[in-house]
């Protein structure tokens, strides 16, 4: 269904690494119109939200005023979407208050629990309103935890490895946890212990997820984001990995994921679900 008017998009997070990349793909977007750029940091408020994305003036300056703007993307004729890139410890209040206003959520922020995700789910539900939570907008991750799911039926060993930048705040990525719950979904138990296992450094396992399935975190800089998925058994190793080299690879995701949470009324969790 095609709008009669441009999606207005307010960018939370706006001067971060990827909330810059999110002004430039929603400013060369033809359904979309920037309405908003939200940041905290002192150091760009006021200054417009293009210059500081690194593609010309948008005449959007950047707004530390967070309620004002859901205000205004509420006053809009067509459904206010909130694209959120910000950090785990205010993106749970954040969401909520997008939806109290009716503005659709778009939450790339990772780190959410389980518990926080499910009471948003009930207040969107509640409230009738889409909100998506995508904790990797690449399609190559998609595509890995598809053939991982695939492969968690011929293996009974597998362990997770993430690597990422070392600004990163939450571990283990967002995207590891959802790789090891849809291997735990496959309803089989991994990693039978075949020997009493004894760490001489706490950690040095990794940790455990979901059902036996250990997640192991590196952070380092000169990465950006990358995941390994290693199945093992007799004889041999099968090994998947996605690298990530470049931010922009997030943004068709996220693009789509603006144009479709305007279609929801409830909570939907993972790219793959919208694909
Ligand atoms: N879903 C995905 O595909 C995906 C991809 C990359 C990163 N991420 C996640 O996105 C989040 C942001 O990553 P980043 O690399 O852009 O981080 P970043 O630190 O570069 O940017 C975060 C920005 O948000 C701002 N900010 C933080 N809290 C705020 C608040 N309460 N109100 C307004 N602004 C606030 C900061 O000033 C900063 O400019 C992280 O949780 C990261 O894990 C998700």
């Amino acid at each position: 269904m095609t709008n009669q008017y441009p999606i207005p998009v307010v960018v939370n997070g706006a001067a971060g690494k990827m909330g810059r990349e999110v002004i430039k793909a929603v400013a060369g977007a033809s359904d979309m119109t920037l309405l908003g750029a939200i940041d905290h940091n002192p150091e760009v408020l006021d200054k417009d939200a293009g210059e500081i994305a690194g593609c010309g003036t948008l005449e959007v300056p950047i707004t530390n005023q967070f309620e004002p703007m859901l205000a205004m993307a509420a006053q809009e004729r067509q459904l206010g979407v909130m694209v959120d890139f910000t950090h785990p410890s205010t993106v749970y209040d954040s969401v909520r208050s997008a939806i109290a206003y009716g503005v659709r959520p778009v939450v790339g922020t990772t780190g959410m629990s389980t518990q926080q995700i499910q009471e948003l789910a009930e207040f969107a539900e509640k409230a009738s309103t889409g909100c998506l939570i995508i904790p990797n907008f690449s399609i190559g991750m998609v595509l890995l935890q598809q053939a991982a799911v695939q492969a968690s039926k011929y293996f009974d060993h597998v362990e997770i490895i993430e690597l990422h930048h070392n600004q990163k705040a939450d571990a283990p990525s967002g995207t590891a946890v959802q790789t090891a719950k849809l291997l735990a979904e496959m309803g089989k138990t991994f990693n039978p212990p075949l020997v009493k296992e004894e760490e001489k450094l706490a950690g040095a396992r990794g940790s455990v997820a979901e059902e036996g399935i250990r997640i192991h975190s590196v952070r380092l800089p000169g990465l950006i984001a990358h995941q390994e998925v290693i199945f093992g058994a007799a004889g041999q190793i099968y090994t998947l990995r996605h690298d990530t080299s470049d931010r922009a690879c997030y943004m068709p995701g996220v693009l789509l994921a603006i144009r479709q949470v305007t279609q929801l009324k409830s909570l939907v969790y993972g790219l793959e679900k919208i694909l």
